[in-house]
């Protein structure tokens, strides 16, 4: 077994989810690798786990009481966090995640993670309506803002016997997570970018959200507002990066192409769901903003099918603006993806609106593309596109949709190896 974590201590926090049964696996798998794994085990953790598992897996002292004296003098909470190069908190419980977002430090588990200055990794999971819940949302977001990583959840069958997401990642997705953390330190901040590799893999240790397809917006349970965008060119990106050795996940407009292969894909409908997708979706390096992504929705979605009156006079919509996914993502404190790339479909002065658009939105580049009418992009299997950074603006020759992800996803390797350099 590969030691990439030899001489790396982790103190691990498991708190109250059904999940906490996954978190023995882990403390094996990190040890596996070299790790030291310190154990707290919360009140609603210790339902689900024993401490005596955890202790005889980790082969340390579990801790589990703030105002223990044998524990607050041998090894007190200030000393479990600074002899830590890690914090994760696997399962991360709903209750936990609220208690960290407000600054709460009422039991030994939130005032360690209080009284820490050490990257700190989230793994939460819970039922998915738990998990959709604003308030949670809410809490998952301001724990990102203030510079925490996460990993997950995920989708699938949840313990709760429901199916959606909330599903922690798996032990080995955590230990990933971890790694990239702990290899990232030296290249830059907690939240920064991890180290990549070069080689037939260059982005591997890379973690890539991207967005395609169209987003429908609901005028009433029958009807929507939605583009012509076929998920073509994002489908393909998505799969070019993975093929470079990137973790990726593809939050998908409705589409009618293949899921492409190593590719972890978030189906959603609206603009609104797009953006909770890719929020729950970080940390990311990287962020291909390629959806033709609605501006507006309409407000007040009818709840019944919306019926002729008979006065000959049509239903008014008033529209509301979308959120703006790029600029969400561009423009984040803490945990902004390294590099964001967006894309500008524009019908005339594409290179004066889409460097307009860059400074804009706040991305690192755009990639813009002609969408006007007889150029057949928007469906069609081709694209001609400008790729515009900082300082450049670069015209690429007509060509596949494939081909366009293929150029962009090296260029993208490019950036990172050249920027961060490579093992
Ligand atoms: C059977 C059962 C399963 C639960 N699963 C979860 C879960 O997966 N995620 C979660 O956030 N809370 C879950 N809860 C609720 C938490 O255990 C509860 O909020 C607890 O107070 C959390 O404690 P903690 O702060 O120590 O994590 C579950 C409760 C029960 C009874």
């Amino acid at each position: 077994m590969n030691q990439t974590l030899a001489d790396k201590n982790i103190l691990l926090i498991i708190s109250g989810g059904i999940a906490a049964y996954k978190s023995l696996d882990l403390i094996r798998r990190l040890k596996e690798r070299g790790a030291g794994v310190r154990c707290v085990l919360t009140q609603g953790g210790a339902q689900f786990v024993t401490p005596l598992s955890v202790a005889a897996l980790s082969e340390e002292a579990v801790f589990q009481d703030l105002f223990s004296l044998k524990d607050e003098s041998e090894m007190g909470h200030i000393r479990l966090s600074r002899e830590a190069d890690l914090l994760v908190v696997a399962p991360a419980s709903a209750d936990l995640m609220a208690k960290m977002a407000a600054g709460l430090a009422n039991d030994l588990a939130s005032t360690v993670l209080l009284a820490t200055d050490k990257p700190v990794l989230l793994a939460p999971a819970m039922n998915t309506v738990m998990w959709d819940h604003p308030a949670t949302r809410r809490n998952f977001r301001t724990l990102l803002d203030d510079g925490l990583h996460a990993v997950g959840p995920g989708q699938g069958d949840l313990a709760c016997g429901e199916v959606g997401a909330g599903r922690m990642s798996e032990p080995l997705e955590i230990v990933a997570a971890v790694e990239n953390i702990i290899g990232g330190q030296s290249a830059g901040p907690a939240t920064g970018p991890s180290t990549g590799q070069s080689g037939a893999a260059p982005l591997k240790g890379r973690r890539a959200i991207v967005t395609s397809g169209p987003t429908y917006e609901a005028i009433d349970p029958v009807r929507y507002l939605a583009n012509r965008s076929s998920g073509k060119q994002g489908h393909a990106i998505a799969a070019a990066l993975a093929g470079l050795g990137a973790e990726v996940v593809l939050v998908a407009g409705p589409n009618n192409q293949p899921d492409p292969g190593g590719v972890s894909v978030r189906d959603i409908e609206s603009a609104t769901q797009m953006l909770a997708a890719c929020e729950a979706a970080l940390p990311a390096d990287i962020a291909v903003c390629a959806a033709a992504v609605s501006d507006w929705r309409v407000a007040g979605e009818a709840e019944q099918k919306m019926k002729k009156d008979g006065s000959g006079q049509p239903p008014a919509f008033n529209l509301v603006e979308n959120p703006d996914i790029l600029a969400t993502l561009s423009q984040m404190n803490g945990g902004r993806p390294s590099l964001v790339v967006g894309f500008a479909a524009e019908t005339e002065k594409v290179v004066d609106h889409a460097q307009s658009k860059r400074t804009r939105k706040g991305c690192d580049w755009i990639v813009a593309n002609d969408v006007g009418a007889g150029t057949g992009v928007m469906g069609g299997d081709e694209n001609t596109v400008h790729l515009i950074t900082a300082d450049n603006v670069e015209a690429w020759p007509k060509m596949p949709k494939d081909a366009v992800a293929t150029a962009l996803a090296k260029r993208i390797a490019d950036h990172f190896t050249n920027h961060f350099g490579s093992e």
